[in-house]
């Protein structure tokens, strides 16, 4: 399958990731038909799409949201999708789930039909597996909000056809999109690095080292990131936040380093989702009081230090065991989850030789394998060299 502007584009799911991926597509000149098995969400996704797209036109961003809506079609059967080139699916993140729709799928499109998940933390090949052809499944994994967020990790399970790889690559490219390409290994890039941000954080405040105002003022102030760990686990809500960890904890077999919290948990038992739901780590009601940051520049930069290094050592680790390229790293972490730098490049600048030491501190100190060196970081540190 070569694809172009002619080819149709099928969403499955027309939640908050299938609408997106829809309108991306619309938008580059596709064909689209979205399904879900819920007529409701369809209906509203329509409405959504439409007024969307008015916004655009209004604000000069689009130059006719009427040409762009008529290019999307609705249907509520998946037999829809007979002429489709490709086909994303997005629906409810359950593997039975996702594999019954892709079995279902494959019976009603061409030979040459390519389907691909937007999984954000199950295996692309055991999705894949559902499939009498399994060459033809491939991950392509869009961030929230899609129409907004540059990045796309493409994920090419164990089965999938490899002449595959570079044609998603492109495709994503003239979607307007920055594709990086991820191994099918637990949370792809962004979702595996990134797990310090959030576990290291917690920890932190778990053990009473520092409270949680303290550490987002730590990582925002000291550290440069948009949002300190907190305040983004609210944002991102901790039915995703705390889903994706387990998911990436029992995935990588318990190792330690992704190992999650009972505080987050707690928060998800006591439904208190985060922003959404008005209350989270923190309060959104209003006159709420929110706590203050103790701005003591000593403590606070220990806490940047140990959670960087913790991230470092991450994307360290990924680089070695070949989950992507140095450069599609850096990449997905500045585009994924807008860090303020690629971590490899941190790394090199803060010196190879302090991330270890940092590391090899906190492992002496707990005796944890949660904090055991990336066995690529302690070789260059020990050479003197940078990591790449
Ligand atoms: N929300 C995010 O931040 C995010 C980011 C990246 C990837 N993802 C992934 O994208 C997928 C969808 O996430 P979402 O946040 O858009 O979910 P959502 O709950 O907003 O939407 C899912 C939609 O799928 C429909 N659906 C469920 N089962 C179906 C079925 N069997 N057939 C047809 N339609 C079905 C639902 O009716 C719903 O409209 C998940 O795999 C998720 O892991 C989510």
């Amino acid at each position: 399958m070569n694809f172009t502007q002619e080819t149709v584009i099928g969403v499955i799911g027309s939640g908050a990731m299938g609408a997106g991926i829809a309108q991306v597509a619309a938008v580059a000149g596709h064909k689209v038909i979205v399904y879900d098995n819920n007529s409701a969400a369809l209906g509203k996704s329509k409405s959504n799409l439409t007024a969307t797209l008015q916004k655009l036109q209004e604000k000069g961003k689009l130059a006719s949201a009427d040409e762009v809506m008529q290019r999307f079609s609705f249907a509520d059967n998946i037999a829809a999708f007979a002429d489709c080139g490709l086909i994303v699916e997005a629906i409810v993140e359950k593997l039975e789930v996702k594999k019954a729709v892709f079995s279902e799928v494959e019976k009603v499109v061409n030979a040459d039909c390519i389907l691909a998940t937007n999984t954000s933390s199950l295996s692309v090949t055991s999705i894949a597996a559902a499939c009498k052809d399994a060459s033809r499944v491939i991950g392509l994994h869009f961030f929230n909000p899609a129409p907004l967020m540059a990045l796309v990790e493409v994920i090419p399970a164990i089965q999938t056809n490899a002449d595959l790889v570079p044609k998603a690559v492109a495709l994503m490219g003239k979607w307007g999109k920055t594709p990086v390409i991820a191994k099918d290994t637990p949370g792809f890039i962004v979702n595996r690095v990134a797990r310090p941000f959030y576990g290291e954080a917690i920890r932190i405040y778990e053990e009473g080292i520092a409270d949680m105002a303290t550490i987002d003022w730590a990582m925002t102030e000291i550290g440069g990131f948009k949002m300190g760990p907190f305040t983004l686990m609210d944002y991102i809500g901790h039915d995703v936040n705390y889903v994706v960890t387990e998911t990436v904890f029992l995935s990588f077999f318990y190792d330690p380093r992704y190992k999650p919290s009972f505080s987050q948990k707690r928060l998800l038992e006591a439904g208190w989702l985060g922003r959404k739901s008005g209350k989270g780590f923190y309060n959104y009601a209003e006159g709420a009081v929110l706590p203050q940051a103790n701005k003591d520049i000593v403590l606070g930069t220990e806490i940047f230090e140990r959670i960087l290094a913790m991230l470092i050592n991450e994307a360290t680790d990924a680089l070695y065991l070949n989950v992507a390229s140095g450069s599609d790293l850096e990449t997905a972490m500045t585009k994924g989850v807008n860090y303020p730098k690629g971590l490899l490049q941190w790394c090199n600048e803060w010196g190879t030789d302090k991330c270890l030491e940092k590391l090899d501190d906190l492992y002496h100190q707990y005796h944890e394998d949660r904090y055991r060196a990336s066995i690529l970081l302690r070789k260059q540190a020990m050479g003197n060299k940078k990591i790449v």
